[in-house]
């Protein structure tokens, strides 16, 4: 095989309990990348459309994590790539590890797949420390293996895929607002009390455990930020009123994607998450702010060969 058109999800990041270490994979959102063998060593891009972003491989998301990979094989030839972005820069779903996931991903399809898909996260990763100037996996990992992911440590790294109980259904709105990761992070306080780190270790564990049992009911108790969403949801407009409604709404959780400044609701069944849909479009149409709603189940599968 010498060329590869993949498509590279959008996802949702920290999912309220689990900041930079919890994520899932979305399915339908996402951008297309095609990525062709060539005789010349190294990774070149050719062609981008829908961003405004680096042709330069070393400035480029993918780029980078592209070559990262490439270092690690040390090939006798190289890649050229073509990247069609749909998910925009700085919307908190996902848009520079759709980039880093796909292109790992694609060379690995291209060669037989040396790597498995979990030792693909640590190249990725380089990508989104160029985006982000941190090493954080909990949206490439998602992007690679689909599903939910956790990272239960990055030193060494270790992720833990879980595949999506089946009524989940994620409702998430980007207003036309960019928040860059790095301020999102930049807000953050370096240390938290003992009794936040308890509150949110304790929804962590207890939001895994619903999701191998299935149990709505504790995944909704556990849906809850006590270590971001305070310093952050005030970058979003709206934020507030967005999460009240969606849940009274039925929704079993609401919080901030990723750094912002989407916001996903979490509901058991798509009836349910198409409502949140509603009322959040109707919340939002009175702000005068663009935005996208999409509902979306979890993909189990990560990065697809089209
Ligand atoms: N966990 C990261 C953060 C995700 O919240 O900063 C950024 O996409």
């Amino acid at each position: 095989m010498n060329q590869i058109k993949i498509f590279c999800p959008a996802t949702v990041a920290n999912l309220s309990c689990g900041f930079d270490v919890l994520g899932l994979c979305l399915e339908g959102i996402g951008d297309e990348m095609i990525i062709r063998k060539c005789e010349q060593k190294g990774l070149r891009i050719t062609k981008i459309t829908g961003a405004d972003l680096p042709l330069e491989t070393e400035k480029n998301v993918a780029g980078v994590a592209g070559m990262a990979l490439l270092n690690h094989l040390d090939l006798e030839f190289g890649f050229e790539l073509e990247i069609h972005k749909k998910i925009k820069a700085g919307s908190g779903i996902g848009s520079s590890s759709a980039s880093a996931a796909g292109i790992v991903v694609g060379i690995n399809e291209i060669l037989g797949n040396p790597l498995s898909r979990k030792e693909l996260i640590s190249f990725a990763m380089e990508g989104e420390f160029l985006a982000s100037g941190s090493y954080h996996a909990d949206n490439v990992a998602p992007a690679i293996l689909g599903g939910f992911t956790l990272v239960r440590g990055y030193d060494p790294l270790e992720v833990i895929k879980i595949n999506s109980p089946k009524d989940i259904y994620l409702t998430i709105i980007h207003p036309y607002i960019e928040v860059k990761t790095s301020e999102a992070r930049s807000i953050l306080p370096k240390e938290i009390p003992l009794k936040t780190a308890i509150t949110q270790w304790g929804n962590l564990g207890g939001f895994i455990c619903g999701l191998y049992t299935e149990d709505y009911g504790l995944m909704s108790r556990c849906l809850q930020d006590v270590v971001a969403e305070p310093y952050r949801k005030n970058l979003i407009p709206e934020f507030d009123t967005i999460k009240k409604t969606a849940l009274e709404n039925g929704a079993l959780g609401c919080g901030i994607s990723g750094s912002g400044p989407s916001i996903f609701a979490m509901s058991k069944g798509k009836d349910t998450a198409e409502n949140v849909a509603n009322q959040m479009k109707q919340i939002y149409t009175k702000t005068g702010i663009g935005f996208d709603v999409y509902v979306s189940k979890v993909c189990d599968m990560g990065v697809k060969f089209v």
